[in-house]
C-alpha cells in the first residue's frame, strides 16, 4: 500500500475511534545539531505532503530556516499505533495560508497578532495588553493573517507505521524512496 494511502486510513480509523484530538503531532525540528520537538496539529493532508501552522519567527521557525528537515510523531493510544514520518518542509503560498487564517475564530486570529511566539515577556499582562490593542486596531474590520503566520508542508522521505502488540511483538513498517517509488522494509520492534 502507499504510505499516503495507509496514513489516510489510519487517521480517519484515528478520528472515528481517538478519544482526544487525532490532529495533534510531535514536530522535531534541529539546527546547529541540537534537536527540539513540540506538539502542533495537523491543518491540512494533501496528496504530497502535510500542513501545519506555525509563526516562522518562533523558535522553530527560526531553526526551520537553518534546515528545513523535519519530523513527525503521532501517537494514538487507543488504536495503540504510532506514525513517524521525516521528511522536509515547504512554505506554503500566501493565498493558502490567507485562506486558512480567514477560516479561524476571530479571537485566535488577534491572538495570533498578540503573540510572538517564543520570545520572552515580562508576564500574562503584555500578552493580554498586546491582544486588546489588535483588538482595537481590527475594530469593525476583518482580521488579516499576521505576515509571520504561515504554513508549512512536510514532504516525507520516509513513513514508519507502528502497531502495538502484545509481549513487545509490535509490528513495525518502513517506507523509503528508491528511485521515486515507495519500497517498504519490515523493522524489528
Ligand atoms: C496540542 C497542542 C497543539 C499545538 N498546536 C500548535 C500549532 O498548530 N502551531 C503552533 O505554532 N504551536 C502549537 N502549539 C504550541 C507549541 O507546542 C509550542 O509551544 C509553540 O509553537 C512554540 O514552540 P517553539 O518555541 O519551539 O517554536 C500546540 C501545543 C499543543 C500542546
Amino acid at each position: 500500500m502507499n504510505p499516503f494511502n495507509k496514513f489516510n486510513k489510519w487517521f480517519n480509523l484515528a478520528k472515528e475511534t481517538f478519544e482526544f484530538d487525532p490532529t495533534a503531532f510531535a514536530l522535531s525540528s534541529s539546527s546547529n545539531n541540537k534537536p527540539d520537538v513540540r506538539m502542533v496539529l495537523l491543518k491540512k493532508i494533501l496528496p504530497d505532503g502535510y500542513i501545519f501552522f506555525t509563526n516562522i519567527n518562533s523558535n522553530k521557525g527560526k531553526q526551520f530556516n537553518k534546515n528545513n528537515n523535519l519530523a513527525m510523531c503521532f501517537y494514538w493510544e487507543s488504536l495503540k499505533k504510532q506514525i513517524r514520518i521525516s521528511g522536509r518542509g515547504l512554505i506554503i503560498d500566501d493565498k493558502e495560508s490567507d485562506l486558512y487564517f480567514s477560516s479561524r475564530p476571530r479571537k485566535s486570529q488577534l491572538g495570533a497578532w498578540a503573540s510572538k511566539q517564543s520570545s520572552v515577556i515580562k508576564n500574562r499582562k503584555v500578552l493580554i495588553n498586546r491582544f486588546q490593542k489588535y483588538e482595537k486596531k481590527f475594530e469593525n474590520n476583518q482580521v488579516t493573517r499576521p505576515p509571520y503566520w504561515i504554513g508549512i508542508k512536510i514532504v516525507p522521505r520516509t513513513f514508519e507505521f507502528w502497531q502495538g502488540d502484545q509481549f513487545r511483538l509490535h509490528e513495525r513498517e518502513l517506507y523509503y524512496l528508491r528511485k521515486k517509488v515507495w519500497q517498504k522494509k519490515i523493522l524489528s520492534p
